[in-house]
């Protein structure tokens, strides 16, 4: 088994010999690889689908790990008791549906020491409810796989919300532009990019909703340019 780009970056940022739960896990690669590398003891790789969590079990016992794992059915961190894990990875599913699974159990989202997600879509939305939601996001990385690039965000509870400067913030993380991230630069050409696409696609179109939608990419594009 070969860990891809994507799941590699995850996995480096769970630590060292903490309990780890992999919520979503599917395939399990991400445990199986830290239990093989020595890197966690223990870990509990759950899933809402029985289908995913029996490939996810054909893979422990492929490995000869059954005796390391906890594998559990249900949906987000329901199937977690408070205490029982140190982090928790969310990774390859939406902003909105993680900001839900967070939502569904406070008890065990707001005590574990990080939580690891890693959206594929509405990860504006997702840095807006942890923000706003007591949480402090404690890093960023960008990891480029194929020709997509996906961010990751490591977060802990602080019951502090955090007041951004700017909308922009939530789109592109501050943390990626305080870490400097490599990828940045090309992160921010490709959201450059997609508004551009919609300026032209409203070509030749008017309105009043329309020229608004205008000076609204126009706008972000702008605020775009400065952060790179
Ligand atoms: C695209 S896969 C991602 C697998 C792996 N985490 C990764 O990043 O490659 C999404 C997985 O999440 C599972 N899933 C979807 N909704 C879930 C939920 N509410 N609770 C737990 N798992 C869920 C699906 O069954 C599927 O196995």
């Amino acid at each position: 088994m070969k860990l891809t780009n994507r799941l590699l970056k995850i996995a480096s940022l769970v630590s060292e010999g903490k309990k780890v739960a992999d919520i979503g896990t599917d395939h399990g690669y991400i445990p199986v690889y830290l239990l093989n590398k020595g890197k966690v003891s223990f870990a509990i790789l759950a899933d809402v689908n029985k289908g995913p969590l029996e490939n996810a079990k054909k893979e422990v016992r492929h490995n000869k790990l059954l005796d390391k794992v906890d594998l559990r059915l249900g949906s987000g961190i329901e199937v977690l008791e408070k205490g029982e894990v140190d982090e928790v990875i969310i990774a390859g599913m939406g902003g909105i549906l993680i900001s839900e699974l967070l939502e569904a159990k406070t008890e065990v989202a707001h005590s574990v020491d990080k939580l690891i997600l890693q959206p594929m879509q509405a990860q504006k939305e997702l840095r807006k409810y942890l923000l706003n939601n007591g949480y402090e996001i404690l890093n960023e990385v960008l990891v480029k796989e194929d020709f997509r690039i996906y961010e990751i965000i490591e977060t802990k509870y602080t019951g502090e919300n955090t007041v951004v400067e700017d909308e922009i913030y939530f789109e592109v993380g501050s943390r990626l532009i305080e870490n400097k991230d490599s990828l940045l630069g090309e992160f921010i050409d490709k959201k450059i990019f997609m508004y551009n696409s919609i300026i032209k696609k409203l070509e030749g179109k008017n309105g009043e909703a329309i020229e608004e939608k205008r000076k609204e990419n126009k706008r972000l594009i702008n605020k775009l340019e400065k952060l790179k």
